[in-house]
């Protein structure tokens, strides 16, 4: 319990030093004047504790400036938007149906990803609803991917792409990593219908905690690591982005930046080689402020639920995913950040952490490997450690 009185100009201050989001912690009593000034001065309350940025080594400003690319000053993020001709898949597959697989069922039927998008969620009549709602699109949008939904996981069956968003969401107060044992359990169903029914699928993990169960579901399928993926890095990425250009009156599209590491605590927002209109951080913004937004990006998600009191973000995990698929299709090109399971890169071998790494038609190319200072080689030797350590494996 924090039990402080938080008064207007506690807010004011925060807001001094650059932050946009105020944790208010069990305890808190915050006064009626200071919930005014956070409307006045655009500051979010959001009921914590949200988790805490990564530990990043003896000196966390020193780090985060040094970042953790190192091997060509050009290499901040990659290519978006790149035209190129996107492969057509047979079937695209979603198991679960909730806010982040109905919207990801959503972009990719209004790209026309596939000619059948399968939607399956174990809620009675959930996807199947969905699927008859988006196919009713398709006088006015004139797609030409046709939706099906149901309960049964065969429904899989033939699919090129799997994702999987099906499991527990977190509470306002609860960490992904409350979720293992439960969400284990979804994910190894999951995997005996895909091993059965599409042995030849590229799997996209989204369920939470992302690490840990994409750990899973390559066990569980007996899958390549190729072809077993795990979606965060996109996600905290764009929330990164976001932060940035928040603080610095600019849009998004002005802001490139990536996270590495977990999809948590370690999750590791780079400022070093960040950029805001092609110029470093520093040019815009203060040291406070940066490192405001790295923790608005590593406690993004949190926010999300905290402001819904139940259930997590759905519309920013749906267009990360689809950034994957694109990726995947040859829609875009470019390294990106995706949690992959590690033999021997960046010295770490057995474990899923988040990586830059090339994909195409057959799942994941290669990892990009950079040079790392040994600050940073350390910050990612501490996430895989702490994933190890939740799944129960000897470090
Ligand atoms: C998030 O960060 C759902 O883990 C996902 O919002």
């Amino acid at each position: 319990m924090s039990g402080r009185v938080v008064g207007s100009e506690l807010i004011e201050d925060a807001r001094q030093r650059g932050r946009i989001v105020f944790e208010i912690l069990p305890g808190d009593i915050v006064t009626d004047v200071a919930r005014e000034t956070a409307a006045r001065i655009g500051i979010r309350l959001v009921d914590g504790p949200l988790e805490k940025a990564a530990p990043v080594g003896s000196d966390g400003n020193t780090f985060m400036r040094r970042g953790l690319y190192r091997r060509s000053a050009k290499w901040v993020a990659p290519a978006r938007n790149v035209k190129a001709k996107a492969r057509r898949f047979s079937k695209i597959a979603l198991i679960g149906a909730g806010g982040v697989g109905g919207n990801i069922a959503h972009l990719a039927a209004m790209a026309d990803m596939a000619d059948e998008i399968a939607l399956i969620d174990i809620a009675p009549g959930l996807a199947a609803a969905t699927a008859l709602d988006l196919n009713h699109t398709g006088g006015i949008t004139g797609t030409k991917a046709r939706c099906i939904g149901g309960e049964n996981l065969a429904m899989v069956s033939g699919a090129d792409v799997i994702v999987v968003t099906a499991g527990r969401a977190r509470s306002p107060g609860m960490t992904r990593a409350d979720l293992i044992e439960t969400n284990a359990r979804v994910i190894r169903s999951a995997a005996e219908a895909i091993r059965t029914g599409a042995p030849e699928a590229i799997v996209i993990v989204v369920t939470n905690p992302l690490d840990e169960m994409t750990v899973e579901m390559l066990r569980a399928t007996g899958f390549p690591r190729e072809r077993v993926l795990g979606m965060a890095g996109t996600l905290d990425s764009s929330r990164f982005r976001n932060a940035l250009a928040m603080a610095a009156g600019v849009t998004p599209a002005d802001v490139q930046a990536i996270t590495l590491g977990s999809h948590g605590e370690e999750m590791a927002p780079i400022t070093s080689l960040a950029k805001i209109k092609g110029r470093g951080l520093d040019k815009f913004l203060s040291q406070e402020q940066i490192d405001a937004c790295v923790k608005d990006a590593v406690t993004g998600g949190g926010q999300v639920v905290a402001l819904k009191k139940s259930g997590s973000a759905t519309i920013a995990p749906a267009h990360s995913t689809i950034e994957l698929i694109d990726h995947i299709r040859g829609a875009r090109s470019g390294p990106i950040p995706v949690s992959v399971m590690l033999e021997g890169e960046y010295g770490i071998s057995d474990v899923v952490l988040g990586v830059p790494a090339h994909l195409g038609r057959s799942g994941m190319i290669s990892v990009e490997e950079l040079r790392l200072t040994d600050d940073e080689q350390q910050a990612l030797n501490t996430a895989a450690d702490a994933i190890r350590k939740r799944l129960g494996m000897n470090s």
